[in-house]
């Protein structure tokens, strides 16, 4: 059996590589890894596949930047040629990047077999990229691996035969525990001092303890391209929630990019105790996430790992495809959207909660297994 997997953006990566190292328990498959290349930095992309032990890609795509048009339709032309060449029995595509959706298509045209990882999570919010290539990869695809029963629930309200459907759990944990060690022995105080951005220069930065920090992130375009949520979420973070805690943000290049357009950036940069940080690698954030007090961030990714480790995390959107991690459902997650106010009542809310960890059905590690003895026996 021949089996193409498709990565494309930093979220894909901790994903496959556990479907990886599962595949090579069946020698008889060939398994060829193709990265499209949207992400390209080397701290978007190459220190993943160096901590995770992902195998070099095998063939790489280099469609780089642009519109989602240019990335889908740039993805598809050159995906239909690694297609044609290599004939694969299966297509396996991960989570909700562009990468995704361009590829299930192209699997698809091609008369192949396409396998979905992390199907059936469902925003309903039609103004984000992501939920877009959700809808259309899961509409595509022959086997549908989903992470919890809520979205097996989603693709059968859809009419997705039952068949389709395998519930085998969520694949980013079974990286999280594969690497919790080696993250929980990293001194955070030198995570930091190893990652702050270039513009941070010789200045000193405030030394962190454990619980004593707030960690942030944020990169949806529904957050950062436009100045009306970003300049006041930026207003809360630096009026009050660095006056209480220092805060480590792990800048993702397009929030850079926006607030250096909108004239943001210099007052960022200058705030002693916003501690700025490069984007960071597995262990390193997996390490910050570890010992935050709380976690402010957009990040579906995030999100799951908050619910994991049980770090409060206050999810800066109005809706979410992971219900499963909120604090009603169980979970250690907040929506609070862009709104400050929201993020204040929830910030006071949950600034001394305690840690409350939550592991949801199968989310134990195991899933890759399971999803390689689906694919090699379908
Ligand atoms: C993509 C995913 C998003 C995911 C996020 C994680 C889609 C639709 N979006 O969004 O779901 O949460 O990745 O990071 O696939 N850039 C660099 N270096 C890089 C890559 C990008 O500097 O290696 C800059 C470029 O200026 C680019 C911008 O970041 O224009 C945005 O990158 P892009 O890949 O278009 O989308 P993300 O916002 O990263």
């Amino acid at each position: 059996m021949k089996i193409i997997s498709v990565v494309g953006a930093r979220p894909n990566f901790m994903k496959v590589a556990p479907f990886c190292r599962a595949l090579k328990a069946y020698p008889d498959v060939q398994h060829i890894l193709v990265h499209t290349g949207q992400h390209y930095d080397v701290r978007m992309s190459e220190q993943f596949f160096k901590e995770l032990d992902i195998p070099n890609p095998d063939i790489n795509l280099e469609i780089g930047s642009g519109s989602h048009a240019e990335q889908v339709g740039r993805t598809m032309i050159e995906f239909e040629k690694v297609l044609r060449a290599e004939k694969p029995d299966w297509v396996v595509v991960l989570g909700d990047v562009n990468a995704t959706c361009a590829c299930s298509i192209t699997a698809k045209k091609e008369h192949i077999k396409c396998a979905h990882i992390e199907a059936g999570l469902r925003s309903r919010d039609m103004d984000m990229p992501e939920e877009i290539n959700r809808l259309v990869t899961d509409r595509l695809s022959d086997l549908l691996f989903t992470p919890d029963r809520l979205s097996n629930a989603n693709l059968k309200a859809e009419g997705v035969e039952d068949e389709k459907i395998k519930f085998v759990g969520n694949i980013m944990i079974d990286t999280l525990e594969r690497q919790r060690e080696k993250a929980a022995a990293l001194d955070i105080n030198k995570v930091v001092r190893e990652n702050l951005i270039d513009e941070w220069g010789g200045r000193g930065v405030p030394a962190l303890k454990e619980r004593g920090y707030v960690a942030m992130t944020m990169h949806r375009p529904s957050n950062v391209d436009q100045r009306e949520p970003l300049e006041p979420a930026m207003r809360f973070f630096l009026d009050e929630v660095t006056k209480e805690y220092p805060s480590v943000w792990a800048i993702h290049p397009r929030a850079q990019k926006m607030l250096k357009e909108f004239g943001l950036w210099d007052e960022v940069v200058a705030n002693d105790n916003m501690i700025l940080v490069k984007p960071l690698g597995y262990h390193a954030m997996l390490r910050l996430n570890m010992g935050a007090r709380l976690f402010m961030t957009d990040s579906g990714g995030l999100q799951e790992e908050c619910c994991v480790l049980g770090t409060p995390c206050l999810t800066m959107r109005w809706n979410t495809e992971r219900p499963i991690t909120l604090m009603e459902n169980g979970g250690a997650s907040i929506l609070v959207g862009n709104a400050v106010e929201k993020m204040r009542e929830a910030y006071r809310s949950q600034i001394n909660a305690e840690r409350h960890a939550m592991r949801p059905e199968l989310w134990d590690g195991k899933t890759a297994e399971r999803i390689a003895k689906v694919l090699v026996e379908a």
